[in-house]
């Protein structure tokens, strides 16, 4: 499904620390293993591209886009879990692709897990391809999860 583009006040904005709360309370709900504040911290002060989508001034979601030369790696992506499946987490990553294009990027390259399937589902969709896996990349409630790295030229 598409996002409604034309709905009014959908608008982006940079993250601001008084937004970690907001942030973490979608995070923890997301990932099994979340961002801590501290880690949402460090990609602000490390000038990592953060930013939030709003919907009339409620977040919706948010997305961490780490710039290295012309490779653009995306560490976080994520939607609020009422707003899931309705095209606006492919609004929102669609949007990071065009910013990393903005800031010189060639390619963009992401870690999931393999089990998240509607997160590999939307890469996909999107022309990122496998480019091969981490092993053990990810804490898991049984051990250690790989990682699958996935990549796309901009
Ligand atoms: C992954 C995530 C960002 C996708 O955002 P979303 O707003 O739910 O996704 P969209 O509605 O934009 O869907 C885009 C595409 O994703 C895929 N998709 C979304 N939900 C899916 C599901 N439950 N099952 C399979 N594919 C799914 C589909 O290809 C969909 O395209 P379509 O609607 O044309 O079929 C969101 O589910 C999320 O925040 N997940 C938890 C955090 C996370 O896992 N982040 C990624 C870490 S690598």
């Amino acid at each position: 499904m598409n996002a409604p583009l034309n709905q009014p006040n959908v608008s982006f904005r940079e993250m601001q620390i008084d937004d970690l709360d907001a942030v973490i309370q979608i995070e923890t709900v997301n990932f099994p293993f979340p961002w801590t504040a501290g880690n949402f911290k460090d990609s602000i002060n490390s000038g990592h591209i953060c930013l939030v989508l709003e919907i009339d001034e409620l977040m919706i979601g948010y997305a961490i886009l780490m710039m290295v030369l012309d490779e653009a790696h995306l560490l976080n992506i994520s939607i609020s879990a009422d707003w899931k499946g309705k095209g606006w987490g492919r609004h929102l990553l669609n949007h990071m692709m065009q910013i990393s294009r903005e800031q010189g990027g060639l390619n963009m390259f992401l870690e999931v897990r393999p089990s998240n399937v509607s997160a590999i589902t939307l890469y996909e969709s999107i022309g990122f391809n496998e480019m091969g896996v981490r092993p053990g990349y990810y804490p898991a409630h049984n051990g250690r999860e790989n990682a699958v790295l996935m990549g796309v030229a901009l």
